[in-house]
């Protein structure tokens, strides 16, 4: 499938005052893949998510979002496919009340009153937030916008979603919530974070901005075990990964290393196994039973990996 890929190659940006902040930026982003954004402040992280949906548009270079190249004049069809979520919640949100913020993207894609009201109360309750509905957005917390904001997003049914920071002012609780919604979309995603737990937890690749170019492009896994190439960086282990078997001083040893990934694949794959059965059960009430039979299968074989996680984990001791 073409149309959920986001291609940049070789993508310039200069800010009016001459800051060049994109200097030759190219990766590409396939179908369904979730991709983390991480790297120093100023780097360049926030300048190129705006890219995406053609909030900015390149200087030089060409940007391909699903079937159609970046221009001035496809952005607003593109607009259609990216959700894009600001850093800054107070940029997303200007209507005077929640109700009407969330609503805005759905009116503006042509639906019916009724189906805007359905998809604006699904998005809210999604975030947790449908008791602020009638409120305007100037009046809430920060971590209430940001999930407006976030919730203004989903309310349009995006197929590539792109969160810059969607962690930043949220409670413990509310950053749980934000991982299992990010876990269970399964739509590409681009997330730019300095939370570099939450990009572990979500994220399977992972790109490290600096000065405006890519200086690395792999599994989260890898770069985001990295400790050399995440202090080049200004970056630091995920915590999760500095807790456990770090000697002094020294570099966490290879096998410990191992022991967090198993333990961090066993849980993706519980929860893979989860959704396959999800599936199942979906395609079983569509009227598909082969195709549901199939899931079934698909999500027993995955459940029967666990006992293996548990024996590479007992063997890492
Ligand atoms: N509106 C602007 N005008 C001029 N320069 C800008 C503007 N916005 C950002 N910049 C500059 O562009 C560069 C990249 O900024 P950007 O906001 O993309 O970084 P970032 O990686 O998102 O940082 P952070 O981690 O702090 O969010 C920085 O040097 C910044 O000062
Ligand atoms: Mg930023």
């Amino acid at each position: 499938m073409s149309h959920h890929i986001v291609a940049f190659e070789n993508v310039f940006f200069s800010y009016p005052d001459g800051t060049e902040a994109l200097r030759g930026v190219s990766f590409r982003i396939t179908h369904g893949e979730s991709v983390g954004v991480v790297g120093a402040n100023g780097s360049g992280k926030s300048t190129l998510l705006m890219h995406t949906n053609g909030y900015l548009l390149p200087r030089s270079g060409t940007i391909t979002v699903g079937d159609h190249e970046l221009t001035k004049k496809s952005r607003q069809e593109i607009r259609k496919k990216v959700g894009l979520i600001f850093q800054y919640p107070d940029d997303q949100l200007f209507m005077p009340t929640v109700f009407e913020d969330v609503a805005f993207g759905p009116l503006n894609l042509g639906l019916s009153p009724e189906r805007v009201h359905e998809c604006v109360e699904e998005a809210l309750t999604t975030v947790g937030s449908l008791d602020l509905r009638d409120k305007p957005p100037h009046h809430l917390s920060g971590g209430q916008k940001s999930a407006v904001a976030i919730a203004s997003v989903l309310a349009m049914q995006p197929d590539i979603l792109v969160m810059d920071e969607p962690a930043s002012h949220l409670d413990p609780r509310s950053r749980r919530a934000l991982i299992s919604l990010l876990r269970h979309f399964h739509h590409t995603k681009i997330i730019a974070s300095h939370d570099l737990d939450l990009v572990l937890d979500v994220c399977e690749r992972c790109i490290i901005i600096k000065g405006g170019k890519v200086a690395a492009d792999g599994r989260a896994e890898e770069i985001l075990s990295d400790r050399k190439l995440l202090e080049e960086n200004n970056l630091e282990l995920p915590l999760s990964l500095q807790r456990r078997g770090q000697s002094p001083g020294g570099d966490m040893d290879e096998i410990t290393k191992l022991h967090h990934l198993l333990e961090h694949w066993a849980e993706h794959n519980t929860e893979h196994a989860r959704t396959y059965q999800e599936w199942s059960k979906k395609a079983e009430s569509l009227g598909r039973p082969e195709l549901s039979a199939l899931l079934k299968m698909i999500a027993d074989e995955t459940t029967s990996m666990d006992a293996h996680f548990r024996k590479a984990l007992e063997l890492c001791r």
